[in-house]
């Protein structure tokens, strides 16, 4: 398949609760121990705010009688109030925040470099702006938040994310990245 048909063939939906293990599946293979989140944490995510949990999924062409989607990536954030990433958002959620604090963006080993986080992180920016529009001034959001490593700083300035310099937050064994997108 060529790389348009391939990123026209991905599906975007939110991550229902069947899907959550299959998430924590792939977080757990993508992170380091240290860094992942436990399946209570995308549980408690996943039914707390579940238009910032947008999963890729591809259809199985190996089902027959009914559409069968595989999630190979996913997007998972939390509200917060402080306008950039903070360690707080990792485990609350303040449905009256303004921050996107995106916690994870995570693809299938299987299916990495073909543009499908980029692809997906374009769909979870215009859904948020959709969403957003729909609310009335005290419920929008105002921006994305997040913190990475420093390889994937080109690939969130891809993104059209902002760096704002090395982050305070310690997690995990390396240094992290402060980066806001403006909605
Ligand atoms: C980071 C991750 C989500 C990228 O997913 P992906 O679908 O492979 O990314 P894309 O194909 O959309 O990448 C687009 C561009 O971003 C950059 N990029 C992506 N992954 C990169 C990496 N691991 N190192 C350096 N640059 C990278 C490249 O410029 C790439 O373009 P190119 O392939 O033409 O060179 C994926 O590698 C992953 O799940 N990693 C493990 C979890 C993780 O670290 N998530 C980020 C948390 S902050």
């Amino acid at each position: 398949m060529d790389h348009k048909s391939f990123i026209d063939s991905l599906i975007f939906e939110y991550v229902n609760t069947f899907d959550v293990k299959r998430a924590c599946q792939l977080e757990s293979e993508g992170f380091p121990p240290e860094e992942a989140f436990t399946l209570e944490r995308f549980t408690y995510i996943q039914s707390a705010a579940l238009t910032l949990f947008l999963g890729a999924y591809l259809s199985d062409s190996s089902s027959t009688s009914f559409r069968k989607l595989s999630l190979i990536g996913f997007i998972m954030s939390t509200l917060a109030d402080a306008p950039k990433f903070t360690k707080e958002s990792m485990s609350y959620h303040n449905p009256f925040g303004k921050t996107v604090c995106i916690h994870t963006i995570c693809v299938d080993k299987l299916y990495r470099r073909r543009g499908v986080a980029l692809c997906m992180l374009k769909e979870y920016i215009m859904r948020l702006k959709n969403e957003s529009q729909n609310r009335d001034m005290n419920g929008k959001y105002e921006r994305i938040a997040l913190i990475c490593h420093e390889h994937l700083i080109p690939f969130y300035q891809k993104a059209g994310f902002i760096l704002k310099g090395e982050s305070e937050i310690i997690y995990g064994n390396e240094k992290w990245f402060d980066f806001v997108l403006e909605l």
